[in-house]
């Protein structure tokens, strides 16, 4: 089984049915829900409040990860955390006090997560790093589901996986846009160990549990391919050392 963990965003979700559709995807083997939370400034978008998440935080056990796309997070992440969250992610490009705001989600029991817009580099999370339980690289440019998938963004995750080894390997590699499971293999192949997927979860045809499948299955397979490759590396050198 895959150790790569799925993050459904229900910005995709049917919002008449949000709870069943929270429900279905704990019942697939989600294991936590991806709220994104904009305001029309830091995005050109608007979605979801502290009453979004009370609401869903009645029918699920998940823990909820709260994506704040929004110019002064410092001022929300209280009524947030009154309203049963369990991480933030914050962005790098919306914040001047980066550290401060990381601080302020810690002593409110959180856990932190930085988010990183794809034209911003990975360097300058090596002086917070420290701090974080996960880095969120964005692999479209935030503010709208069902875009496109930014390939370029696939050397810097490698990037990001390597810091997160070097100075806090507990700290989780999650990527967010344009996952399905084409994408998904690669972004894991690049050092992601969390995937946010929105459309293809909650925006297949074939409903929330044939979705959730398809990505389990694509991720199984890395495992089988790398086992194979493991198999036949063991296979060349015992073959070397007899000869
Ligand atoms: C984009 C959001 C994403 C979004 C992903 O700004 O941060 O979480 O819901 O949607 P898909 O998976 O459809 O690209
Ligand atoms: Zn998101």
């Amino acid at each position: 089984m895959s150790v790569v963990k799925l993050a459904p965003s229900i910005l995709a979700a049917d919002f008449a049915r949000l709870g069943q559709q929270v429900s279905e995807a704990e019942h697939a083997g989600a294991d936590r829900i991806h709220v994104d939370v904009m305001d029309g400034r830091f995005v050109r978008n608007l979605s979801m409040g502290p009453a979004i998440v009370q609401s869903i935080r009645r029918v699920t056990q998940l823990p909820l990860e709260i994506h704040l796309m929004i110019s002064d997070p410092d001022f929300f992440l209280e009524e947030f955390a009154a309203a049963g969250s369990d991480s933030f992610l914050v962005h790098w490009e919306s914040n001047n006090n980066l550290h401060r705001t990381v601080q302020r989600i810690r002593t409110l029991g959180k856990r932190a997560g930085v988010a990183i817009n794809p034209a911003t580099a990975s360097g300058g999370l090596e002086e917070i790093v420290q701090d974080l339980d996960q880095v969120l690289v964005m692999t479209v440019n935030p503010g709208f589901g069902h875009q496109q998938f930014i390939r370029a963004t696939l050397p810097k995750i490698g990037r990001v996986r390597e810091l997160i080894e070097r100075r806090r390997p507990a700290c989780e590699v999650e990527v967010d846009g344009g996952i399905d499971a084409t994408t998904a293999p690669l972004a894991v192949r690049a050092g992601a160990t969390v995937l946010v997927a929105g459309s293809a979860i909650f925006g297949a045809r074939e409903g929330v549990a044939a979705a959730m499948k398809r990505l389990q299955t694509a991720l199984n397979h890395i495992d089988d391919e790398t086992e194979a490759a493991e198999q036949s590396a063991l296979q060349r050198s015992q073959r070397c050392s007899s000869e």
